[in-house]
């Protein structure tokens, strides 16, 4: 046995060594030395060890990259450093200014060169080479704890390489690659979703997620940019970031500019001038460049404002704008009502690219502007995708311009517009009979991660409704090959035959696709699983009060009411109905509802931490069901302890010297499972 535990704990550490290897070569390198295929058979080979021998896991194993245990809170960790901003200029004339004022107090100095990452503030933590914190910038003092979310990060070492010192921080910046950004978005387009705006508030929102493992999904990336520490490796900034380019994080290229260090203002000027022009081509957003002392002593001499360093001063690239005419305002109407007025201009270039549009979001920024029709108008492109309008040239104005006013009826079905309280957007109720919601509804309905209905895309369904063959998602099942053949052009036999097969296929896809695909508004992907599982039948997610609604997972007030309002729509229970009969799944697949039974006849278990899918209540009453007892306290009486997140150290160090097996909630939906 004690052979076998050894072997055990020796190929985990082999493992875990050589997949950060590959991830450091693959990532930070980009020269991987194995296949995608190889990396994943090592990687699920050290899973299952560590399932088998949970003692031996590491919180930083290769494994947690993909998402270790939810967290339901982050706690908040003071900073051994505060997180200080940077002072901004937005002129050449500022720079000179503040190396005038360096130079006056120290005399001449180097000064390192680097660019500001439009992304999101991190402090990593390392003591012994190993991290053990990943802290937000939060208010500069305090931020919060979020490990487990910046363990996804590819980029970010989790054991350091070579000889770093025994404890360092290490701070940069989490951002998305622009094309890994537009891979989110053309998935969520996919499935129905709203777009993300700009990648920054986006990384800042992914950070944020409960559950590691969609985090780890999202792929951001990271640089780093400044140490701090007792034990620096030299005196130098420059130096510094090389040196932790050895530790394994990912830094500037210098080859290609990204840092640079200088002793003159010229050599700040041809940096800025670079990067002005450079910077549309890079691989991400940067909103501006760095200049810092590099000397960490002179650093230290120069000190720091209330806010900012001395020693460094950010330089902030002028948002391109470009001015162009207004030529009418169209109002669009989404799949749930809401109406969106979006400017259409005459053709402008602006960085880079050719505008012919831009966002309004609602009646209240149309007012805000006084928008004319003929205005000329500034349109900025900032970190948003689409450009916005930021002001208009009232001199320019034409005399017998006519305002912008905001409709009164739907563009499309002529339904007075509802404004609810509390909300910038105009609705159209009339979601029944409104074209471009019935359409949308549709298309959401036959999307890839909802009813997966193949051959069926976005023109399709608006040829279908427009013909008057779909009035609503129930309708599709409605439909034969011989009605759709009577359509004619671009109907033949294979089309029309795949979408029929589509169809029928969608009636095996399971309860909680189905309760993502009906659309009830804010119910997505992940809280439709949330209460798929808890519910069990749609009947019963139809009866339940909002006091109910409210106790499953993720679900607050306002998904609850958004559930209830969709019930409260007699066409919407119909549609259910309808659904139902035509052999829609409505219920969870028995094989995922927690199995009822006598498997854990005769053990005990110990419950700790928070879970994922049951309430710690829950996870009892399953034992419970399943034969099992629950106990509150380790003794060499019980079998297993069951561990969720956040499981106390005390209850981990007592497991082990008592020798009790510790699993997780994945192992244990096995063990009723299987
Ligand atoms: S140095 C006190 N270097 O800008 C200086 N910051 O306004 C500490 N940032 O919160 C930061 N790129 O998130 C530094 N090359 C860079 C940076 C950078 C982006 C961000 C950082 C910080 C903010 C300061």
């Amino acid at each position: 046995m004690d052979k076998e535990l050894e072997q055990a704990r020796k190929r985990i550490a082999e493992l875990s060594a050589e997949l950060e290897e590959h991830n450091h070569r693959y990532y930070v390198l980009a020269e991987p030395v194995i296949s995608d295929r190889q990396f994943d058979l090592l990687l699920e080979e050290l899973a299952g060890l560590e399932k088998q021998w949970p003692a031996f896991a590491s919180p930083n194993s290769p494994t947690q990259r993909v998402g270790g245990d939810i967290s339901k809170n982050f706690n908040t960790v003071t900073h051994r450093y505060p997180m200080l901003s940077l002072s901004n200029s937005y002129s050449r004339e500022e720079v000179v200014e503040f190396v005038s004022r360096v130079e006056k107090e120290i005399g001449i100095t180097t000064y390192a060169m680097e660019l500001k990452y439009d992304g999101v503030a991190i402090s990593l933590t390392y003591e012994n080479g190993e991290l053990v914190r990943g802290v937000t910038r939060g208010d500069g003092e305090k931020g919060d704890d979020i490990t487990a979310n910046v363990r996804t990060v590819r980029t970010i070492p989790l054991l350091l390489r070579g000889d770093p010192p025994e404890s360092i921080e290490v701070r940069g910046e989490i951002l998305f690659m622009r094309a890994q950004f537009e891979r989110l978005n053309k998935e969520r387009a996919e499935q129905g979703e709203d777009l993300y705006a700009n990648p920054r508030n986006t990384a800042a929102g992914s950070l944020k997620q409960q559950d590691p493992k969609d985090v780890a999904k999202r792929g951001l990336d990271n640089f780093i940019y400044t140490l701090h520490g007792d034990h620096l490796p030299t005196r130098s900034h420059f130096e510094n970031i090389q040196a932790a380019h050895r530790w394994g994080f990912k830094t500037p290229d210098v080859k290609r500019r990204f840092m640079e260090r200088t002793d003159n203002v010229e050599g700040i000027m041809a940096f800025i001038a670079h990067w002005d022009v450079a910077r549309h081509a890079l691989e991400m957003d940067i909103d501006g460049i760095v200049i810092k002392v590099d000397d960490l002593d002179v650093q230290a001499e120069l000190g720091m404002t209330a806010k900012s360093p001395r020693w460094a001063i950010a330089y902030k690239f002028q948002a391109e704008q470009a001015s162009t005419r207004l030529n009418d305002v169209v109002y669009q109407v989404g799949r749930t009502g809401a109406i969106t007025p979006v400017a259409e201009l005459e053709p402008v270039l602006l960085a880079g690219t050719t505008v012919k549009r831009a966002s309004l979001h609602n009646a209240d920024q149309i007012e805000k502007l006084d928008l004319h029709i003929g205005d000329q108008v500034q349109v900025e492109k900032g970190g948003e995708i689409i450009p916005k309008i930021v002001g208009v040239d009232l001199e320019a104005r034409p005399v017998d311009a006519a305002p912008v006013t905001f409709p009164l009826t739907c563009p499309e079905c002529d339904t007075p517009l509802v404004r609810y309280e509390g909300e910038a957007q105009h609705y159209c109720p009339n979601e029944h009979a409104c074209a471009p919601q019935i359409i949308g509804r549709i298309e959401h309905f036959v999307g890839r991660k909802m009813m997966a209905i193949e051959g069926l895309g976005g023109e399709t369904v608006a040829e279908l409704v427009q013909r008057g063959l779909i009035q609503n998602i129930a309708e599709l099942y409605d439909l034969t090959k011989e009605k759709l053949l009577e359509l004619g052009k671009g109907w033949g036999e294979k089309s029309a035959t795949q979408v029929i097969d589509g169809i029928a296929a969608s009636r095996s896809i399971p309860f909680e696709q189905v309760l993502f695909a009906i659309g009830i508004r804010h119910v997505g992907e992940t809280v439709a699983k949330k209460i798929a599982r808890a519910v069990v039948t749609m009947g019963r997610l139809q009866a339940m009060t909002k006091e109910e609604l409210v106790t499953i997972d993720e679900v607050g007030e306002v998904i609850a009411q958004s559930i209830l309002d969709f019930f409260a729509v007699e066409g919407n229970r119909d549609i259910v109905q309808r659904l139902r009969q035509c052999g829609v799944q409505m219920e969870l697949d028995p094989a995922s509802i927690q199995a009822v039974g006598d498997k854990l006849k005769g053990l005990t278990f110990v419950v700790s931490g928070v879970f994922r899918n049951f309430s710690r209540e829950s996870i009892k009453a399953s034992i419970e069901q399943n034969g099992g007892k629950t106990s509150g306290s380790i003794s060499s009486k019980t079998s297993f302890v069951l561990a969720g997140a956040d499981m106390g150290p005390a209850k981990r160090s007592k497991a082990e010297a008592l020798k009790v097996q510790v699993i997780d909630e994945d192992a244990y939906m096995r063990m009723i499972n299987e």
